[in-house]
C-alpha cells in the first residue's frame, strides 16, 4: 500500500490510504484531541474539538482523510484557544462538578480541561436542570453531565443490533434517551462498556464506585494525550 506524505506543524509524517488526519496524527505520535470520536466507531466530526487547519481551511480532523501533501496545523496559539474555548462552553452548558462524579479522573472532558489549562470558563453559567434516568436495572443516565457526543448513540447495541440509546430533539434541546427493555438485557461486561464509551460522567454502571481510588485513575498520573505523544498508542 503506497504511502501518503503530510506534515503536522511542520513535522514530517507518513500514512496510509484512508486514515483520517486524527488516526495518521496518532500513528505519528502526534496527538489531537478528540471527544465526539472514538476508536472503532464511524466519525461523525460533531464536537469540533479535533479542528485543524490545512491551507487556511478549518475541518475536523476525525472526518478529513489525509491527502499527499498535506501540511496540517494543530498547534497554532488560536487553534488550541478555540480548543480551550470549545470546552469551557461544554462545561458551562451542563452542569460539571467534578470532586462529586464517579467518572473523575477517567473523564476526557476534566482531562482536557486540565490539560487545556481551563480556570474559570469565559461565558455565563446556564445552570440546566436535566432529568436524571436511573430505571434501568445496571445503568444511570446522568444527563446534567451529557455533552451530546453521541458515543453512546452509535457504540452501544443490544444483541440483536439495535441501539440501546437514541438522541431525542434536535440542536440544544437534544436528549439522550435509553430504551429501557434494552438496556434491562445488558450485562454487567456491556454496561461497564457503556460507561467507558461515554467521555464523561452522564452514563454510570450502578452499584460499583471507586473501585478504583482517586489518584490511580487514567488521567491522574498523566496528561491527556501523552501516551500517544510517548507513541504508545491509546
Ligand atoms: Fe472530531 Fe469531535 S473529535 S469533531
Amino acid at each position: 500500500m503506497s504511502e501518503i506524505r503530510f506534515t503536522i506543524d511542520g513535522r514530517p509524517c507518513v500514512a496510509r490510504a484512508g486514515q483520517t488526519i486524527v488516526e495518521a496524527a496518532k500513528a505519528n505520535g502526534v496527538w489531537i484531541p478528540v471527544l465526539c470520536h472514538y476508536e472503532g466507531l464511524k466519525p461523525v466530526g460533531s464536537c469540533r474539538i479535533c479542528t485543524v487547519r490545512v491551507a487556511g481551511r478549518y475541518m475536523a480532523a476525525c472526518t478529513q482523510p489525509v491527502t499527499e501533501g498535506m501540511a496540517v496545523e494543530n498547534t497554532a496559539p488560536d487553534l488550541e484557544d478555540m480548543r480551550k474555548s470549545l470546552i469551557e462552553m461544554l462545561f458551562v452548558e451542563g452542569n460539571h462538578f467534578c470532586p462529586s462524579c464517579e467518572k473523575s479522573g477517567n473523564c476526557e472532558l476534566q482531562a482536557l480541561a486540565y490539560r487545556y489549562r481551563m480556570m474559570v470558563p469565559r461565558f455565563p453559567y446556564l445552570w440546566p436542570g436535566r432529568a436524571l434516568d436511573a430505571r434501568a436495572p445496571r445503568l444511570m443516565l446522568e444527563r446534567n453531565r451529557c455533552i451530546q457526543c453521541l458515543r453512546c448513540v452509535r457504540g452501544i447495541r443490544a444483541k440483536d443490533g439495535r441501539k440501546v440509546f437514541a438522541a431525542v430533539e434536535r440542536g440544544p434541546r437534544v436528549t439522550i434517551e435509553i430504551d429501557q427493555r434494552l438496556a434491562a438485557g445488558l450485562s454487567d461486561a456491556e454496561a461497564r462498556r457503556a460507561m467507558d464509551i461515554c467521555p464523561v460522567g452522564a452514563i454510570l454502571r450502578k452499584e460499583t464506585g471507586f473501585a478504583v481510588p482517586i489518584g490511580k485513575r487514567k488521567y491522574d498520573g498523566a496528561p491527556i494525550g501523552s501516551d500517544v505523544e510517548k507513541g504508545a498508542g491509546r
